[in-house]
C-alpha cells in the first residue's frame, strides 16, 4: 500500500502569512505516517527477531521463540539485506547479474599501483597447532611496529607486542572488548556502523547511552557535550568507528586530539578504526596519509585509548579474518582471557602470512594505490548521483560508503526501506539507513527514526558494478518522476530462503 501524497498546492502559504487550514493539515499528517502502512515495512517486521519488543504487557513476543531459553538477537542489516535479495531472485551463481552496492567490503581483486594479491600461503607444521589467544608474537610485533612507525616517530612512549591483541575479525575484537566492559554507561552514536546493535545488546552488562549526531553539523561529535555527558551522565566508555560507517566522515587532526585527550577525564575510548587508510585528500602530496588515534596518545600504557583494525578492509582481505586490538598492557590480558572463551584466537597460519604484509613500506604504496582508486569511484559515483539529481548532502571525506538522502524523492521513495526493496526489483542492493540506528528495530516507530530517509551505498565494488546499480537507481528514479508513484511501495516478494553468510 503506497502513502497518498499531499498535492502540491496545498503546501502554498496562505495570504496572511499564518498557516492555512490545508498546510496545517498537511504538516500533521506528516507525523501520523507510521510504518503498518508500508509493505517493505511490514515485510522487514515479520522476520524472526525483527518484531516491535518493550510493549506492555508482554516484553517478547511470544510466538516469535519456540526453543526454550532462546532468543533471536535480530539478524544484523547485511543479512536482512541478503534474505531479501535471495527472495528476489540472488543467488551466488549468478551474483555477476546483480549490483550490490549493499556490500560492506572492498573488492579485493587487483588495483592500479597496488601490490599482487597474495594467492599461497605456507604452513608450517608449528602453525597447525593453537596460536596463544593473543596472537602470534611476531604479528604482535609487527603491528606494534607499523603503528610506531606511522604515528609515533619521536615519542617516548611506544607500543610494543603487550599492546596488540590479534583477533580472528573486528567483530570479534569489538566482542572481545564489550565481554569485557562491566556494569557502566557506553556512549555510542547514532548513525553508527550496524553491529553495534547486537554486540551492545548481547553483553548485558554495559549500559548503551545513544546519541543522536546532527546532520546539519555534519554529523560530527560534539566534543565540549561530551564532556558534560561524561561529567554529568558517567560515561564511563565511549565506542566510535573513525572513520564513520555510514557517514564516511572523519574526525582528525585537533579534533582528534581532543577527542583522545577526553581519555583524560576518566573514559575509554573505544575507537574503530577500520577505515583508516580510506581518506580521501584533496592535495596530491597528501596520498598515503592515514588517520588513527595513535599519534595522540601520550602513554601507550596509561591512556585508555583501544583501538580496533585488521586486514579486512585497509589490505582488502576480509576473508582472512586477521585483526588487532591495540591499547594498555593491562586491557590485552583482559582480552586474552574473553578470547579464550568467546573466540579461541585467529587463524594460526594466516596469522604467519600477514606478517610480511604490515611491513612499513609495503603499507606506503598500498596505502597511496587505495587512496587514488577509490577516490576515483567515490567521484565517479557523486558524479552520476548528481547528474540524476540526487545530489549527496554531506559527501564522504572518508569510508567507501555514501549516506544518502532521499527526502527529496516522493513517497513512498523516499524511506530507505522502500527504495532498497524497489531496487531489489532491479537486481540492486543498498542498505537501508534504519540499519544504523543501532538499537532502533525492537523499539520506536520505524517511520521515526533519524535514518529512516537514508540509504547506505557502497563504493567498495569494481567501477562495473557500481554503474550497474546506478543504472538501476536511475530507472527507479526517472519511472517516479515520469510515471508517478502508483507502482511503488507494494508488490514485494515475500519468501524469505536460508540467508548467505554476506553480501
Ligand atoms: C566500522 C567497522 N568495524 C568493523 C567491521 C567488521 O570487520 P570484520 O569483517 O573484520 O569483522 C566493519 C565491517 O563492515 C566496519 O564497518
Amino acid at each position: 500500500m503506497s502513502v497518498p501524497s499531499s498535492r502540491p498546492h496545498s503546501r502554498l502559504p496562505s495570504r496572511s502569512g499564518t498557516p492555512s487550514i490545508r498546510e496545517m493539515v498537511h504538516e500533521v499528517m506528516k507525523h501520523f505516517k507510521h510504518e503498518k502502512e508500508s509493505e517493505a515495512h511490514q515485510i522487514f517486521r515479520q522476520q524472526v527477531g525483527h518484531q516491535p519488543k518493550g510493549f506492555l504487557p508482554q516484553t517478547v513476543n511470544p510466538d516469535e521463540e519456540t526453543v526454550p531459553g532462546i532468543e533471536h538477537p535480530g539478524s544484523t542489516g547485511v543479512i536482512y539485506c541478503s534474505d531479501r535479495a535471495m527472495a528476489n531472485g540472488f543467488s551466488y551463481a549468478q551474483s555477476h547479474e546483480w549490483a550490490n552496492l549493499g556490500q560492506g567490503a572492498p573488492e579485493v581483486g587487483p588495483i592500479p599501483n597496488a601490490h599482487p594479491r597474495p594467492d599461497s600461503i605456507t604452513m608450517p607444521l608449528d602453525s597447525l597447532e593453537y596460536a596463544p589467544t593473543t596472537g602470534v608474537k611476531a604479528l604482535r610485533e609487527a603491528v606494534a611496529n607499523l603503528y610506531n612507525h606511522t604515528y609515533r616517530q619521536g615519542k617516548a612512549s611506544q607500543y610494543t607486542y603487550e599492546n596488540v591483541c590479534i583477533v580472528p575479525g573486528g567483530r570479534s575484537g569489538l566482542s572481545r572488548v564489550a565481554a569485557v566492559v562491566s556494569d557502566v554507561y557506553c556512549s555510542y552514536q547514532i548513525p553508527d556502523y550496524t553491529a553495534y546493535d547486537q554486540v551492545l545488546s548481547a553483553f548485558k552488562r554495559l549500559v548503551p547511552v545513544p546519541t543522536v549526531l546532527d546532520p546539519k553539523h555534519k554529523y560530527r561529535l560534539d566534543i565540549e557535550q561530551t564532556k558534560k555527558d561524561i561529567r554529568t551522565q558517567g560515561l564511563a566508555v565511549i565506542i566510535a568507528s573513525n572513520p564513520r560507517n555510514p557517514t564516511g566522515q572523519v574526525i582528525a587532526g585537533k579534533d582528534l586530539k581532543e577527542l583522545v585527550a577526553l581519555g583524560k577525564e576518566g573514559t575509554t575510548l573505544i575507537l574503530d578504526e577500520f577505515y583508516s587508510w580510506y581518506i580521501y585528500p584533496d592535495h596530491e602530496r597528501d596520498f598515503g596519509k592515514s588517520v588513527s588515534s595513535a599519534e595522540y596518545v601520550d602513554d601507550v600504557n596509561t591512556d585508555p585509548i583501544v583501538i580496533i583494525d585488521g586486514l579486512t578492509k585497509n589490505w582488502r582481505l576480509p576473508g582472512w579474518r586477521v585483526c588487532w586490538v591495540m591499547g594498555p598492557k593491562n586491557l590485552i590480558t583482559a582480552l586474552s582471557q574473553s578470547g579464550s572463551f568467546l573466540d579461541g584466537g585467529a587463524n594460526h597460519p594466516m596469522q604467519l602470512a600477514a606478517i610480511p604484509l604490515l611491513e612499513p613500506s609495503y603499507v606506503a604504496q598500498e596505502k597511496i594505490a587505495l587512496q587514488k582508486h577509490f577516490k576515483a569511484k567515490r567521484d565517479h559515483v557523486l558524479k552520476r548521483l548528481h547528474d540524476l539529481h540526487l545530489d549527496v548532502d554531506i559527501p564522504p571525506h572518508a569510508t567507501f560508503y555514501i549516506w544518502l538522502n532521499l527526502e527529496k524523492l516522493p513517497p513512498p521513495l523516499n524511506n530507505g526501506l522502500t527504495f532498497f526493496e524497489e531496487l531489489l526489483k532491479e537486481k540492486s542492493i543498498v542498505i537501508p539507513g534504519i540499519f544504523f540506528d543501532i538499537n532502533p528495530a525492537h523499539r520506536r516507530n520505524l517511520f521515526h527514526s533519524p535514518c529512516h530517509h537514508f540509504v547506505r551505498l557502497s563504493f567498495g565494488p569494481p567501477l562495473e558494478d557500481l554503474d550497474k546499480g546506478l543504472d538501476a537507481i536511475g530507472r527507479v528514479v526517472k519511472a517516479a518522476r515520469k510515471e508517478g508513484t502508483k507502482k511503488f511501495g507494494h508488490s514485494y516478494k515475500k519468501s524469505l530462503e536460508t540467508a548467505p553468510e554476506q553480501i
